[in-house]
């Protein structure tokens, strides 16, 4: 009989996509994981749910006013329910997880993610905005502590398998592969016309909405690049992007003697999630197995940076660095949530994002709060313009 001890996991945005697709996982191998924690935002229905079926020691939502509904449902034998930031970093470094799904949407993520690496734990890293405002300093804090950050984003769970046993300065290029999003076929010109419904009918994935509005307008992808450029110490020059709307090669890694490696895979999260929760070890999956012959053909394109300008901007707050990479995923999470609340068009989302980069003036970056700091500040800036239609 196997008595290996059960690995604990918090699930931070258990709620959402992401969330949602690692309860299901751990249901199934419910035999190796117990969950420890839950964090969520305002869904406290599913949220209940969640605590009856997984009983986990430790739970937080956005709200205290929420934290006392949850608390009045769950009566007898209820999970320690707390609130707020604060209350979603408890669950992030319980002692009992030995793995952290961090994938709370935006920078609303970066406190509870700090908060797991500080411990040392194994960390399942989903939340991308974190990875660009905070790059350097989670990787600084995981160093110091030992924590270990095992990508979830499909692509770069994908480049981190393809880079498993490779010399780095054996690495001529690391792509990133986009699905191009709902819009890839559209002229530049029918842009404008674009609607909330049609930019949230993603043809590959299905996900939150934020990132399903990311990736309408390929901030999603330039995000990526700041991620990888971060999580993978690769060089912003080694970095590029190629549209493949089949969505199954997640990434591919050209090495210096002309060879190609590629990770391929359904197009399903739960493969990148899983392997996230089992790494180094593999097992087989609640997916069926990829038919290569099914799929027919793998096509690649390169992205037009006319019709996707965003692309491009994150290339150079890249190679720009310092406080740049937090401007523009505030300002982008400030824009990307006015097009979600019909208070802009769609080709206003880049528009705007541009702007607010202009204005942006760049700092030194030493510590959490100069990153707060520069995120605050441009989001006064982003909505400043918003509000003054500066350029709407
Ligand atoms: N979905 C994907 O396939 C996918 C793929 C790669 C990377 N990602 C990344 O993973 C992250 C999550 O994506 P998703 O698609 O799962 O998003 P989602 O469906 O919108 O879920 C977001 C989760 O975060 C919670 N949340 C939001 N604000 C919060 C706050 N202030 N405090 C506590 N919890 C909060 C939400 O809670 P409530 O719903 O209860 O309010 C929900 O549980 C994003 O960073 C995204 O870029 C997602």
């Amino acid at each position: 009989m196997d008595v290996k001890k059960k690995e604990g996991i918090s699930v931070l945005g258990s709620t959402g996509s992401i969330g949602i697709n690692t309860l299901e996982i751990l249901k199934r191998l419910k035999q190796r994981y117990t969950v420890v924690g839950l964090a969520a935002g305002r869904n406290v229905e599913l949220l209940l749910d969640q605590i009856l079926q997984t009983k986990p020691k430790i739970v937080s939502v956005e709200s205290e006013k929420d934290a006392e509904w949850l608390k009045s449902k769950c009566g007898k034998g209820a999970p320690e329910i707390l609130f707020g930031s604060g209350g979603a970093e408890k669950v992030a470094s319980a002692n009992d997880a030995d793995v952290v799904v961090s994938a709370i949407t935006g920078i609303a993520g970066l406190g509870p993610t700090l908060a797991a690496v500080k411990k040392g734990k194994r960390v399942a890293l989903a939340n991308k905005e974190s990875m660009v405002s905070a790059g350097p300093l989670i990787r600084e804090m995981a160093e110091k502590n030992g924590a270990k950050i095992i990508p979830v984003d499909s692509e770069h769970s994908g480049v981190f398998q393809c880079l498993s046993g490779i010399n780095k300065e054996d690495i001529e290029k690391v792509i990133l592969t986009a699905s191009g999003g709902p819009f890839f076929r559209s002229s530049k010109e029918e842009l404008a016309e674009k609607t909330l419904e049609e930019a949230l009918n993603h043809p590959r994935w299905k996900m939150g909405e934020k990132v399903t509005v990311d990736s309408a307008t390929m901030m999603n992808k330039g995000l990526e690049l700041i991620e990888a450029h971060w999580l993978f110490d690769v060089k912003p020059d080694k970095l590029d992007v190629l549209i493949h709307p089949q969505s199954i090669v997640h990434a591919l890694v050209i090495l210096k003697d002309g060879s190609i490696l590629a990770q391929l895979s359904a197009t399903d999260m739960k493969i990148p999630i899983q392997y996230a929760l089992t790494y180094p070890a593999r097992i087989s999956p609640a997916v069926s197995h990829l038919n290569l012959s099914e799929v027919g053909k793998l096509e690649f394109y390169p992205v037009d940076q006319k019709k996707f300008p965003l692309v491009d901007v994150a290339r150079r707050v890249m190679e720009e660095g310092g406080s740049a990479p937090i401007a523009l995923n505030a300002a982008n999470e400030v824009a990307n949530n006015a097009f979600r609340s019909r208070k802009i068009v769609f080709t206003d989302i880049s528009a705007v994002v541009i702007k607010a980069l202009e204005k942006h003036v760049q700092r030194p970056i030493k510590s959490l709060e100069d990153i707060y700091f520069v995120d605050r500040e441009t989001r006064r800036q982003t909505r400043n313009i918003l509000l003054k239609k500066e350029l709407l």
